[in-house]
């Protein structure tokens, strides 16, 4: 049986992935496709609705995206989001314009439960429920056939409906957390208007993209990038599943990890572990910090971390002779912040855009490059990886290298080593680590004076970081109590050499990231 299909079409909106991912929650499959693709495309794969993204450009833009008419004699629902609903209304002649001042933020919208979208939303007794606007440009008249079915004070179309023709649009972004009924109306298109069943699950993901990936690498050698964090785990499992012994695994200790981490990974994934992998350690340590020696620079730092990296694998490939394929445990949020969206460039993350631009390999795959982490966890369960490993804190790829703020070097990292571990440990031992998101222990470039037994000293100062966050795109400091921070701060500056002072960090993300370089 066939399964049922949603597509998200793209015109450039930052939300994409997550409008995608929301109709996923709901048990359907949803994919992003760019807006280039054809109609004939489009109706090859049968979907059951489609949703057009927001988008940064005004209808009247000669550049901006569009989409053919002929779109909407499909048959097929479409809902119009943000962009998605001016282009929907402009493009069947009603009228959009631009309002003097831009609408941001939460607003309360009042909202005609006669329609479909609405069914079953909670509103205040005004009507109203609270919604994420972010628009300029605004529909000033519907297209002939379409009635309005929500407004705001300043927006006289917030949703309009045409539900003979099965088109619905929203100005407001039902798909972010801030709509607080959002989940609902898109559950409401995805099953009352699309007609869906809700016949996807995790394990559907699983099964398909083990299918996707046998076929893709036929009898040809893979080789994959594996860090031992949970989205390198999860690549390297399916992959397996899905070619076997034509896969090998290559771990990388690069002299950036945390303190006996290498030892750990190699215990799991390694030839005394659960799993039958062709596995390969390789110690870097050395040449990882001869080629950082004297880079500051965090985007240098993250380059030459990501590309030596690659020139490891191919080296390691080239040993093995033969291989292909190049697996790497990329998830959505990595692809988005290093700018391979159309969002502008956070940072280049390690095993995306940290890439050198010669790569050996005939192909990259990246397998969990749709999923947000939460979603790469499920899928780690499904495949039956223990919980211990699928609940590990993220890692970035680039490790230790840029939580020293500053030069690396190898006492460097014995320092933020001794302190991140007993941050975790005091953090275990408080219970509060699943509360959690990401915690650890970073090294400033910080010295100063202090004093200690009789002596003056003058050493670095430690950052602590803890974050709470599902999404991690943002982030909140997390409030720790302040008797493990104090007990922290003790035992840090007593048992590491080198350290007289701890500081912890109150930022959010944004306007702070998650790591500080
Ligand atoms: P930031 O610092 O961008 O981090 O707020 C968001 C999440 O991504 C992780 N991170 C990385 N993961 N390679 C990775 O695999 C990287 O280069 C990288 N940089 C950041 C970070 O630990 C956090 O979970």
């Amino acid at each position: 049986m066939e399964k049922e299909l949603v597509i998200v079409l793209d015109f450039g909106g930052q939300y994409n992935q997550l409008i995608a991912r929301r109709v996923r929650e709901c048990n359907v499959y949803c994919e992003v496709k760019p807006y280039s693709m054809s109609l004939d495309e489009i109706k090859a794969m049968n979907p059951k609705g489609i949703i057009f993204t927001g988008g940064p450009n005004s209808v009247y833009d000669e550049e901006s995206p569009r989409y053919e008419n002929s779109i909407y004699e499909l048959g097929i629902p479409i809902l119009g989001i943000c962009y998605g609903s001016q282009l929907m209304a402009h493009s069947l002649n009603g009228t959009v314009k631009t309002a003097p001042v831009s609408e941001y933020g939460h607003t309360n919208v009042n909202v005609d439960k006669t329609s479909v979208l609405f069914k079953d939303v909670d509103t205040d007794e005004n009507g109203d429920t609270v919604c994420w606007m972010s628009h300029t440009d605004y529909i000033a008249e519907v297209p002939e056939g379409f009635r309005i079915v929500a407004h705001t004070d300043n927006c006289p179309v917030a949703a309009m409906e045409n539900a003979d023709r099965k088109l619905y649009a929203t100005q407001f972004h039902p798909e972010v957390m801030h709509t607080k009924e959002g989940m609902k109306m898109l559950r409401n298109f995805v099953y009352d208007v699309c007609g869906c069943s809700g016949d996807w699950k995790m394990d559907s993901f699983v099964d398909s993209t083990i299918e996707q990936l046998r076929e893709k690498i036929g009898t040809g050698k893979v080789l994959c990038a594996l860090s031992g964090g949970v989205d390198s785990s999860v690549a390297a499992v399916l992959l397996s599943k899905a070619v076997g012994k034509q896969l090998t695994c290559v771990f990388v200790d690069h002299g950036l990890l945390r303190k006996n981490e290498g030892d750990e990974v190699e215990e799991v994934f390694g030839p005394n572990g659960p799993y039958e992998l062709n596995f390969i350690r390789v110690n870097a340590q050395e040449r990882y910090y001869k080629k950082l020696a004297g880079v500051t620079e965090p985007e240098q730092k993250r380059k030459i971390i990501g590309e030596e990296f690659i020139r490891i694998f191919e080296e390691e490939a080239k040993k093995i002779g033969a291989v292909d394929f190049l697996v790497q445990g990329t998830i959505y949020p990595d692809v988005i912040e290093s700018g391979l969206g159309k969002s502008a460039v956070i940072k280049s993350h390690h095993n995306v855009g940290g890439l050198p631009d010669v790569v050996d390999f005939k192909e990259i795959v990246e397998p969990l490059r749709m999923l947000f982490k939460d979603e790469v966890r499920k899928a780690g369960r499904e495949l039956g990886i223990p919980d211990y490993l699928v609940d590990r804190q993220p890692f970035p790829g680039p490790g230790l290298g840029i939580r020293i703020i500053g030069e690396v070097t190898a006492e460097k990292v014995k320092i933020v080593q001794e302190a991140d571990y007993i941050y975790r440990e005091e953090i275990a031992k408080a219970g509060i680590d699943k509360e959690l998101a990401q915690y650890y222990a970073a090294l400033t470039n910080m010295r100063s004076v202090g004093v200690m037994g009789d002596f003056r000293t003058y050493d670095y100062a430690v950052a602590l970081r803890a974050v709470c966050t599902s999404d991690f795109m943002t982030a909140e400091a997390a409030q720790l109590p302040w008797e493990v921070l104090a007990k922290v701060t003790n035992r840090i500056v007593n048992e590491v050499k080198g350290v007289n002072r701890v500081l912890y960090d109150c930022t959010g993300k944004p306007p702070a990231t998650i790591e500080m370089e």
